[in-house]
């Protein structure tokens, strides 16, 4: 057989049987929660493969606690920053990630962000729930449109290309600051200052590397328009969250949607507490398709590297600085 798979987290989908139809043993966390430390050194011991998620903090004392059988760690997720990929690297350990798959679902999630947000939806849900009698008026919970205005994508991969595709069906500019990726044909290229300056809406896809951590921060906040709507389904340590909710408690920072914080899942009161903000926990890819594929792709990584093969998808340790 192909030795021990520790699943860290129950999977959705067919994953699990996908793995044991290989003839491993696959041993899945009995845990509905993220698995400390000792668990998860406990849980990795004698394993060839590991399947991973964002909340599992996989570095050489991982690799150290599998013990010399560990081939390969599958994170179920298209960021992998919760992975130290040189140190398993370094120690022969392949890591792989799930891109693609959950594109369109992040995108998707990215767009009614972007329009919860501009058309204050939380709040006016809120309201219809108080049950407070409410009068239709011309100035009564009025947004921003979208159309003709300009949305700043910082990080256009795969994800940030299609969140262009979707913006510009509402008949939004797009512009990016990636010089990495120009596959996108209709998003011009700008220097990062001039995405912050001109940009209506700020939207962010872009992974969390030592270079990227709070890339949004004072000195960012103080360059964006006033009244902009900063977007992060990505990473939350992105983000200055203490500067953002300055920003967005003075007004300069009209309105945000976030799906991700700087210490998750503890959310600062004073950000919670502000009307103009729309707060999801970290749903981003949550769909049944999305992460059915996701957790089959894992699987099919963690299967061919224990065969021998090639991953269908690794990541690797890039001039970027992923960590
Ligand atoms: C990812 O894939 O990186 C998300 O955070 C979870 O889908």
């Amino acid at each position: 057989g192909a030795g021990k798979i520790a699943v860290l987290r129950a999977l959705p989908g067919s994953a699990s049987r996908l793995l044991a139809d290989s003839g491993a043993t696959v041993v899945t966390s009995p845990l509905d929660r993220p698995l400390n430390r000792d668990e998860l050194h406990v849980m990795v011991a004698g394993a060839s493969g590991i399947v991973a998620t964002l909340t599992d903090h996989i570095d050489g004392s991982v690799v150290a606690a599998a013990g010399g059988t560990l081939q390969v760690v599958a994170n179920v997720a298209a960021g992998y920053d919760n992975i130290d990929v040189s140190a398993l690297n370094a120690a022969g350990v392949t890591v792989t990630n799930t891109p693609d798959v959950l594109t369109a679902a992040t995108a998707d999630f990215t767009l009614a962000l972007i329009l919860a947000a501009t058309r204050r939806l939380i709040e006016a849900d809120q309201l219809v729930r108080s049950g407070v009698l409410w009068e239709w008026s011309p100035s009564f919970l009025v947004g921003n449109g979208l159309e003709g205005k300009r949305l700043g994508i910082v990080g256009l991969g795969n994800i940030g290309q299609a969140v262009a595709h979707r913006a510009r069906a509402f008949g939004m500019e797009i512009v990016h600051s990636s010089r990495r990726h120009q596959r996108e044909p209709g998003s011009k290229l700008v220097s990062f200052e001039e995405l912050l300056q001109t940009s209506d809406v700020i939207t962010l896809h872009c992974p969390l590397t030592s270079a990227t951590r709070h890339l949004i921060g004072e000195q960012a906040i103080a360059q964006m328009k006033a009244g902009v709507c900063l977007i992060n389904t990505g990473r939350g340590q992105l983000i200055d969250e203490d500067a953002l909710t300055r920003a967005l408690e003075e007004g300069r920072i009209g309105s945000a949607g976030l799906d991700v914080f700087e210490n998750e899942p503890r959310i600062d009161a004073r950000l919670r507490a502000l009307p103009n903000v729309v707060l999801a926990p970290h749903i981003g890819s949550a769909t049944s398709e999305a992460r059915s594929a996701m957790a089959d792709l894992a699987a099919k990584n963690v299967m061919a590297v224990l065969r021998g093969e090639e991953p269908l998808t690794p990541v690797r340790n890039d001039a970027q600085g992923h960590r």
